[in-house]
């Protein structure tokens, strides 16, 4: 994929610039999420991809968690679970309500998961595929708030006009079809239909992965200036780590199903521990935006059916001991930061 760069210059509103990092009190707090997938069975033996595994985080309230890593490494699956768009194989998923109430949600069966719904919303990668072409902005963006019966058709209108504006379109594109607009207009749309229902907790898988880059920081700045305005706390998925520099607050690293590195952002660049992590830095930004991401790193990258005793990384790793292949290393606190690596572990 490419790897597009997004440097200040480009004027995209900082995590720092719009508000302190978010209050100690978390939305969110996720306790040993694991998600299996089972594969059809092979001639022998059954075999279970861990796609997230023993996944712990918190999400403060109003801030911005990025969660990165390569393509495999669990990022959508995390974030599918903490919504429930798929089930948690193990582990606990808390949410605290806007009227302070935290539910457990990880288990709740649909119908009580139907409140949560309206305050847990998603915005999608690809606003081309997420939008049903044959549905008009208004219906697509009504839709929800129809659902969970939050409006009449005649309080619609009106609802579906004041978010188009927010997100910087106008009411009469309310008649439109999808196709009648550009990609960033598009995720605009994807924005709105996910706002619309005054949700406190958005997730974004890779919201302007799919954008032109000269949109891309348009769209970013849209999505911080709402944080702001309507007091939203993010989890952010990203690849790009130039863009999750410049929006997070706070980052979780992700390799083969676990998060192995997690710091706040300025922290992370500036003295990243984990290889794996460091790998990444050293990856970015990449001065052509046009260029393939290219990871500086031997290997494969890991297959989550079939991981190695020890350290998930060892086969890529530089600083790769004979611990390293015999123990697999825990999420430990080292200085600002939580990593998940043995050259930590016995200082
Ligand atoms: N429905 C599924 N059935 C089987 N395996 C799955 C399923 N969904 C995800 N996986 C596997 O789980 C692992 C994690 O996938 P996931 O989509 O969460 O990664 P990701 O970090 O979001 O990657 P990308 O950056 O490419 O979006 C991968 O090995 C993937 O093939
Ligand atoms: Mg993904």
């Amino acid at each position: 994929m490419s790897a597009p760069s997004l440097q200040p210059k480009d004027n995209v509103r900082t995590a720092a610039s719009t508000k302190p990092v978010g209050s100690a009190d978390p939305i969110l707090a996720v306790r040993h999420l694991t998600r299996e997938f089972e594969l059809p069975r092979a001639p022998k033996h059954r075999r279970v991809i861990r796609a997230v595994d023993d996944v712990s985080f918190e999400i403060r309230a109003g801030e911005t968690l990025g969660l990165v890593g390569e393509s495999g490494s669990g990022k959508t699956t995390t974030a599918r679970c903490i919504l429930r768009a798929i089930e948690p194989t193990r582990g606990e998923i808390r949410f605290r309500m806007r009227d302070g109430q935290a539910v457990e949600l990880s288990r709740l069966p649909e119908r009580k998961l139907r409140p949560l719904r309206r305050e847990m919303q998603m915005v999608f990668q690809d606003p081309q595929a997420s939008l049903d072409p044959r549905m008009t902005v208004k219906d697509i963006v009504g839709e929800p708030l129809l659902v969970h019966g939050l409006a009449t058709q005649h309080q619609l209108r009106a609802r579906v006009a004041e978010i188009l504006q927010k997100v910087g379109l106008k009411p009469e594109h309310m008649e439109r079809f999808p196709a009648a607009f550009s990609t960033g207009q598009r995720q605009r749309i994807g924005i709105a239909r996910a706002l619309v229902m005054q949700p406190s907790f958005v997730v974004a898988d890779e919201p302007v992965s799919t954008l032109d880059v000269s949109v891309q920081a348009q769209v970013l700045n849209l999505l911080k200036d709402l944080q702001a305005e309507l007091r939203l706390t993010y989890l952010f998925v990203a690849h790009n780590l130039d863009v999750v520099r410049h929006f997070c607050d706070r980052v979780a690293v992700m390799y083969a199903g676990r998060v192995v590195e997690l710091a706040e952002t300025r922290e992370l660049f500036a003295n990243p521990r984990h290889p794996y992590t460091r790998a990444l830095l050293a990856a970015a930004p990449v001065p052509d935006p046009d260029a393939p991401f290219q990871m500086p790193l031997v290997g494969e990258g890991a297959d989550n059916g079939a991981l190695p005793f020890g350290c998930a990384f060892q086969s890529r790793c530089g600083e790769c001991t004979l611990r390293c292949r015999g123990e697999r290393p825990n999420l430990i606190q080292r200085g600002n930061a939580l990593v998940a690596c043995h050259l930590y572990s016995g200082l």
